[in-house]
Parts: C-alpha cells; sequence; structure tokens
C-alpha cells in the first residue's frame, strides 16, 4: 500500500457518520442493497473497525456482533486490492481473539470466499440468497488445533 492508513475499533456512538459513509456508498449505491436491509437496527450492538486514509477519508469498514459474526466488510472502490480488507479483518479477529471468542462466522458474498478463505475461514453448507446476492456462510475456529491461531 503506497499511503498510509489507520484501522479503530469503534462503537456505532463514535463512529456513525464515517460508517454510515462507506455503507452507503458499497452497499446501497453500488450493490444495489436496499437501505431498510443495510440499516437493519444491529449496529449499535456492534463493534465496528473503520480505516482512513492518510488524509482523513473514511474508506473501510466492518463490524462483528458479540456472538462473533462478522459482517459489513466494505472498502471504497479505488481503495481496493490494497489490503485494507486485509485490515478490518485482522483488527477484527484480533478484537475476537483477545475476547475469548471461540469462532466467528461470516455469511460470504459467494465472490468474497477467495477473500475470507486468506483468514482461514472455511464454508459451511450450501449457497443462499441474501438481498438478492448469493451468499455462503464461512467459519473460522480458534479452537480448532489444525489453526494456526491456536489458543
Ligand atoms: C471484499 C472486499 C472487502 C475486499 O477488500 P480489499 O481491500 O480489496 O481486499 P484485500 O486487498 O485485503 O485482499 C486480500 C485478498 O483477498 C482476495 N480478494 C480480495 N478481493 C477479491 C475479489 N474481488 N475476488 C476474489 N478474491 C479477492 C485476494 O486473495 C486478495 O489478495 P491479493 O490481492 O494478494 O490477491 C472488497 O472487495 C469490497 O469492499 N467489496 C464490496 C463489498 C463486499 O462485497 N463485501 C463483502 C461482503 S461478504
Amino acid at each position: 500500500m503506497s499511503q498510509s492508513i489507520t484501522v479503530s475499533l469503534v462503537s456505532w456512538h463514535d463512529g456513525e457518520p464515517l460508517l454510515r459513509a462507506v455503507r452507503e456508498t458499497v452497499f446501497i449505491r453500488e450493490q444495489g442493497i436496499p437501505a431498510e436491509l443495510e440499516w437493519d437496527g444491529l449496529d449499535e450492538q456492534c463493534r465496528h473497525a473503520l480505516v482512513l486514509s492518510g488524509q482523513g477519508e473514511a474508506i473501510g469498514c466492518g463490524r462483528m456482533m458479540s456472538n462473533g459474526h462478522i459482517g459489513r466488510i466494505a472498502v471504497l472502490p479505488k481503495w481496493r486490492k490494497q489490503k485494507v480488507g486485509t485490515a478490518i479483518m485482522e483488527a477484527l479477529l484480533d478484537y475476537a481473539f483477545a475476547h475469548d471468542y471461540p469462532q466467528v462466522d461470516v455469511d460470504a458474498q459467494t465472490y468474497a470466499v477467495k477473500f475470507y478463505r486468506g483468514f482461514e475461514f472455511v464454508e459451511e453448507g450450501e449457497v443462499f440468497m441474501d438481498a438478492g446476492l448469493p451468499h455462503i456462510k464461512m467459519q473460522l475456529k480458534f479452537i480448532c488445533p489444525l489453526n494456526n491461531r491456536l489458543r
């Protein structure tokens, strides 16, 4: 990555305007997800990762629920393929590990399976439709003896 970025874990209360801006751009405008599905009322219960560019622009985000469910991973188009998504996932996974979550999971859009496999998530079950897009559940167990995130 040529420019420096910072990744923070924030509450919805502290990060809402910036988190909303990224998700509106990526999920609502780019992917066509209806606003009523995007704003599902769960954000206040989540821990959020927020990525800022060196200029202070919000460029990426993601969230984790207290049950270890990761979602809403989004990077602005011009910042993709520069490991911003990786930085978001690492921040959320570090948080989960530090807080003794036994496992985490994600409902991955099928095109992004390779992205999550990069963090050792594995697919579970069948492809399903959500918000009009194909998804598959993926899981990462911290307690798996073959996993290098072994406790
Ligand atoms: C998926 C997303 C978060 C990836 O963010 P990113 O910053 O581009 O990802 P990274 O640069 O950290 O990529 C890490 C690795 O993931 C994989 N990857 C990333 N994007 C991918 C894609 N579109 N297709 C397949 N593999 C991909 C690659 O292996 C990549 O490593 P490489 O660049 O060395 O090949 C981003 O494309 C995005 O915001 N998409 C739109 C929103 C979305 O669909 N979110 C996921 C919902 S489940």
